[in-house]
């Protein structure tokens, strides 16, 4: 058994990756595999909880593990796997539905948020629910360490207060949890709309760029991205369109936010967004050639591997749970 603590994120599989995931939160997951034992899930219950098409899930689920492994993730050394493949997740999300509570659950703002454009009379119950599979997620694996987004916040603190309402009510059974939000990353936001986050979801695919995008698509993108009146280049928070542009190039290239502002010192925002546009396109090819590389059985077998490792992992927790519980006909339980 590995002494290191552990750590479990995951990505829904509902279209392509974006740059927001990829800075918000893969990029961090590559790091922390040399200090924690890391458990990375494809969460695809998480994402019917909206409408799919079976066939484009299918190849999302294969597309999101192609895009975790050529970003970085080892999978001999970290466990990559696919949420419905391992039972414990929906188990335990029914456990945990009967301790949350509809004051716990009517806070969450990114329900009200998803929600908004259906009507919530037309939304599922399981998006309703989504936080409370998210907390199963965590809580099976003993993780100590949740590296997401700052949109992920409020979930994770609805999962802490799972975990000490349950010990508290039948003793001491899940590690409390804590997220890890990087400052820098953890909020991209639309080109299209700097005042909301950069999303798959987004009604314009100006709002995104896809790890999948062409060159010439993400020049397009980068030069229609929205600024302001202003001509020339400062790091504000005032100026949310060109700090956001300001961030991706940082993030990517490496440089200060203050070295990019002298770099395009008395130049205009053309000659920015050609830079920015160059710097994605240089990050971006060598990841596509990463993931056209790697087949789809070989995602399948890798997927397969850490099905069987999660699983291990997760069924233990259950059990425990259910004999914590006082769930169950089994007599084991009962020693
Ligand atoms: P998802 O697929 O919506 O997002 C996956 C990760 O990407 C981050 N992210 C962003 N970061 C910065 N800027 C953005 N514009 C941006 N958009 C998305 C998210 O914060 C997230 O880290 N509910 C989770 C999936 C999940 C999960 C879990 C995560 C299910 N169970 C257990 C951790 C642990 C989600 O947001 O997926």
């Amino acid at each position: 058994m590995s002494e290191k603590k552990r750590l479990f994120s995951g990505i829904q599989p509902t279209g392509n990756l974006h740059l927001g995931n990829y800075l918000g939160a893969v990029r961090n997951w590559i790091s922390l595999q040399d200090d924690y034992e890391a458990v990375f899930c494809i969460v695809d219950l998480h994402a019917i909880t909206v409408a799919q098409d079976p066939c484009v899930l299918r190849q999302s689920i294969l597309d999101v593990a192609r895009v975790y492994l050529a970003a970085g993730i080892d999978p001999d050394r970290s466990t990559i796997f696919v949420q419905s493949d391992v039972g414990a997740h929906a188990e335990l999300c029914w456990v945990l539905n009967t301790v949350a509570r509809m004051g716990d659950m009517e806070k969450m703002t990114q329900f009200k948020d998803k929600s908004d454009k259906e009507g919530s009379e037309r939304s599922s119950v399981g998006l309703f629910d989504y936080p409370v599979l998210m907390a199963a997620d965590i809580l099976l694996y003993d993780t100590e360490v949740v590296p997401v987004g700052d949109d992920q916040r409020q979930h994770v603190e609805l999962t802490r207060t799972l975990a000490r309402r349950f010990n508290k009510q039948f003793g001491e059974t899940f590690v409390v949890p804590r997220a890890d939000i990087r400052s820098d990353g953890m909020r991209i936001m639309g080109l299209d709309d700097p005042t909301k986050k950069m999303s798959k979801s987004a009604a314009s695919e100006y709002n995104y760029i896809s790890l999948t995008d062409t060159s010439d698509i993400v020049r397009k993108k980068i030069m229609k991205a929205v600024t302001d009146s202003e001509p020339s280049i400062s790091y504000d928070q005032n100026r949310p369109g060109v700090k956001n542009l300001i961030d991706i190039y940082s993030l990517l290239d490496g440089k200060s936010a203050d070295e990019i502002v002298r770099q395009y010192d008395g130049k205009g925002f053309g000659d920015f967004k050609k830079g920015l546009a160059h710097v994605v396109v240089d990050f971006l090819l060598p990841l596509q050639d990463r993931m056209a590389a790697i087949s789809d059985d070989d995602v399948c077998t890798i997927l397969e591997r850490g099905a069987q490792r999660a699983g291990a992992i997760a069924s233990e927790k259950y059990s425990h749970v259910k004999k914590r519980m006082g769930l169950g006909n089994d007599n084991n339980l009962n020693k």
